[in-house]
């Protein structure tokens, strides 16, 4: 059986990216940034996970204002880095786990989720930074990744509540997956940040570090921060952390942070950074899925 071990949520800021290509991690500007990864890639090292699914949002790189899909998941068993106007990043292509994403698309749609599924795209810094500030550099990535695109760019993105529960759902998905493998859950953007307008610059540690304190522990207060607190306290692209919450509700009730690292400034972006385990692990029962379930096996 498949099981969801960890959850960790990370900002994907492009500039570590950069920083990371060309070898600027131990610059005196960036060394901090990325010293606090250093635990999370020990730890991986050890836990080796088989699959991430992988919560980003992509940035006009696959989607534009043809297409946008609220909540839409990989099915493909490759994605290419793309090109975000400076060329795609040198990192290896990812590799996708398409038994399990297709097992996990019909779980969600037979549970409610309305998912996109998705081939083929190429995938942006929101999914390869976190991979690179995990990983490090290799030549090859040594676990396969399911991406999970949510649409924060175009109003009105998903609720917090929304996708907690796309998480749970996430997490019953996983559980009736019958090979044994280790899943991560990583959630990614944030924290505050505004990259535009009269208020670019915006950074509010203490409301950032109320959020990663919120992860923790049984509270499930974060469903319920209304887009609006999330723009006025965190900026216009603050509201990329409701992506952490599908991470979050995939844990179930209860977690426990194993590490967590917050930095300021890189570029006009606050980091964050936070290992969770589940506690305990249990997630409400979906009203639909068993039946549902049970029609698709009538069908085969
Ligand atoms: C920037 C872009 C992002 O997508 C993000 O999450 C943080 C920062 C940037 O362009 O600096
Ligand atoms: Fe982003």
């Amino acid at each position: 059986m498949a099981r969801i071990t960890h959850g960790i949520g990370c900002s994907h800021i492009p500039v570590l990216g950069f920083a990371f290509d060309q070898g600027k991690e131990g610059e005196d500007y960036f060394k901090p940034a990325f010293d606090g990864f250093e635990w999370t890639r020990d730890f991986l090292k050890q836990e080796k996970p088989d699959v991430i699914v992988l919560v980003y949002n992509d940035h006009a790189s696959a989607f534009d204002m043809k297409f946008i899909p609220t909540f839409a998941i990989g099915c493909g068993e490759t994605y290419q880095p793309a090109d975000e106007g400076f060329g795609a990043r040198p990192v290896p292509p990812v590799p996708g786990h398409a038994d399990l994403a297709w097992h996990i698309a019909q779980s969600l749609i037979l549970d409610e989720f309305d998912m996109t599924i998705i081939n083929e795209m190429e995938v942006d810094h929101g999914l390869t930074v976190p991979l690179s500030m995990m990983y490090g550099h290799v030549d090859e990535w040594p676990v396969k990744v399911i991406p999970l695109a949510v649409n924060v760019v175009t109003y009105p993105p998903p609720s917090g509540n929304r996708c907690w529960a796309l998480g749970e759902a996430i997490a019953r998905a996983v559980e009736s997956f019958p090979e044994d493998l280790n899943v991560q859950v990583w959630g990614t953007g944030g924290l505050s940040h505004q990259l535009q307008g009269p208020r670019a610059g915006l950074i509010n540690r203490e409301w950032d570090n109320g959020f990663l304190n919120r992860l923790i522990g049984d509270t499930q207060e974060l469903r319920h921060v209304p887009h609006i607190e999330y723009l006025r306290e965190t900026g216009s692209e603050g509201i990329e952390m409701v992506m952490w919450l599908i991470m979050r509700g995939a844990l179930g009730k209860s977690t426990r942070a194993l590490h967590r690292h917050y930095h300021v400034p890189v570029s006009n972006t606050a980091l964050g950074h936070i290992v969770l385990e589940p506690v305990d692990g249990s997630v409400p029962p979906s009203p639909t899925l068993e039946g549902n379930n049970e029609a698709a096996q009538a069908l085969i």
